[in-house]
């Protein structure tokens, strides 16, 4: 298996969904009429989508089969059940509570621990997960490991928690801090993994102090992978094992299915104390629907059940991990600047170093992004100035760096997607010194990377 260098895709194609092809000119127009921000097109109007691996993925012919058998019972259905082992099968939390995505599990559980005055500390805080902590006033922390912050440092765990700091936290103001995150993969650091060793030092913290210790588990699978690929004395384990020890180290987790669990919707909160479980589970009932649903139909639960059999299987993972280590190289072989080493969904171009020319106040990551899809109608997302650089007092700085990700949906795109994304990528490097920076036309107070609308400067 080892002797071939090809990546091939795992599987056959059963279903294709047309992709429809698009000229400069025309997608010239898509950007006037979406001021030139990328959330705005028409999503026929993408060639290749690498906005997000969120939701995304293709599905497989048992998932699809498995969507048969969705028993839609209000109460108890027996599509619950099979979900319910599914993930305690990986996960053996004493409760699961069913929710329609991640967030919807990050808004109970934070609402539950949150509070004002209250500390929330993780490796890096997904977006949603930082607006979730924040909004019942609690102070969202971020304690990555320094390498982490570092994007051409090479690092095998860059996603690792800073334990030293997280023990500086505790002994001072432990009191503030109900519970501690550790995200899987470290999504918002370039979807990087964190090792064995890091979760069981951050344990054995928790322990200390009396912490419960939770786990943003979007990319659990990803993770397991890198660390069989990458921690010493890994090498040899199945990735089914390696994902049990995980979840064995914490209390608890939310999950996105939309991510690991390969489904197009779906998420959980999962933990083992009674108490909190009880208070989560009315929460759900207000918000999401019965605990034996939360906000799925029977069927989401039943496709869940099988993704998550799915995404264990290392052919998969194999596959998955080194086709996207495939985009980043080529990439970087093509004078990208590319945080490095490669995450498991996704790639993040520096945008900053590559177009030096624009100050980052005038989005060398927007430029990036819009160029992409102007040459070759591919879509990635801006993550530097735009996401980040409007302030709740109104005032404007520069973010830490200004990236664009290209995300790669899982099991969708074949290797000559991928190729021309290559192709186009080169392309637009070789005119790089060409790009011009964006002004912005108009932008709502937050997260106005969704919706503000941008110029070209002249
Ligand atoms: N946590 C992490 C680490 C995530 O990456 C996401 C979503 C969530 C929580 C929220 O889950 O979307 O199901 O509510 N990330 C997507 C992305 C949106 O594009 O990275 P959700």
């Amino acid at each position: 298996m080892d002797r071939w260098q090809t990546i091939i895709e795992p599987f056959r194609i059963h279903a294709v969904e047309p992709i429809r092809l698009t000229t400069e000119a025309e997608r010239e127009r898509a950007l006037e009429a979406a001021g030139w921000n990328l959330f705005n097109l028409h999503a026929d109007d993408v060639l290749i989508d690498l906005l997000t691996d969120s939701g995304t993925g293709a599905m497989s012919r048992d998932q699809w089969a498995a969507i048969q058998h969705g028993d839609e019972s209000y109460a108890g259905s027996p599509s619950w059940y099979v979900f319910l082992e599914a993930v305690q099968e990986l996960f053996p939390f004493r409760h699961v509570i069913p929710t329609h995505q991640g967030r919807a599990a990050e808004k109970i559980l934070f609402t539950a621990v949150g509070g004002p005055g209250r500390i929330v500390p993780n490796n890096t805080h997904f977006d949603t997960t930082r607006a979730n902590v924040e909004f019942t006033g609690a102070e969202a922390l971020d304690l990555v490991i320094p390498e982490g912050r570092q994007p051409a440092l090479i690092h095998p765990f860059k996603g690792n928690m800073d334990v030293a700091a997280l023990e500086r936290l505790l002994t001072e103001r432990g009191d503030l801090v109900p519970i501690v995150v550790v995200t899987i993969t470290n999504n918002s650091g370039g979807g990087q993994p964190v090792s064995l060793e890091n979760l069981r030092a951050v344990r054995a913290v928790c322990d200390r102090f009396a912490k419960p210790l939770f786990l943003d588990g979007c990319r659990f699978a990803e993770n397991a992978w890198f660390i069989k690929q990458r921690e010493p004395g890994q090498q040899d384990r199945p990735v089914v094992d390696i994902v049990r020890e995980i979840g064995s180290l914490a209390d608890g987790m939310t999950m996105s299915a939309k991510k690991d669990a390969l489904v197009n919707i779906g998420g959980w909160l999962a933990l083992n104390d009674d108490g909190l479980a009880e208070q989560c589970r009315n929460l759900l009932i207000l918000t999401e629907g019965f605990p034996t649903y939360g906000g799925l139909a029977g069927r989401d639960l039943e496709a869940m059940a099988q993704g998550l059999r799915e995404v264990v299987d290392e052919d998969y993972l194999r596959y998955r991990i080194r086709s996207t280590a495939y985009l980043g190289d080529a990439l970087v072989q093509a004078g990208i600047p590319c945080v490095q080493p490669f995450g498991g969904h996704a790639v993040y171009l520096d945008a900053r170093a590559l177009l030096a020319h624009i100050p980052p106040l005038e989005y060398p990551g927007q430029s990036l992004a819009v160029e992409l899809y102007r040459a070759g109608g591919i879509r990635g997302v801006e993550i530097g100035t735009v996401m980040f650089g409007l302030h709740p007092d109104g005032t404007e700085t520069e973010a830490p760096m200004d990236l664009v990700r290209l995300a790669i949906p899982r099991r969708t795109y074949t290797q000559s997607h991928i190729d021309y994304v290559i192709e186009v990528a080169r392309d637009v490097v070789s005119r790089a010194s060409s790009l011009r920076g964006y002004r912005i036309v108009r932008q709502p107070a937050q997260l106005r990377h969704f919706t503000a609308t941008f110029e070209p400067l002249g």
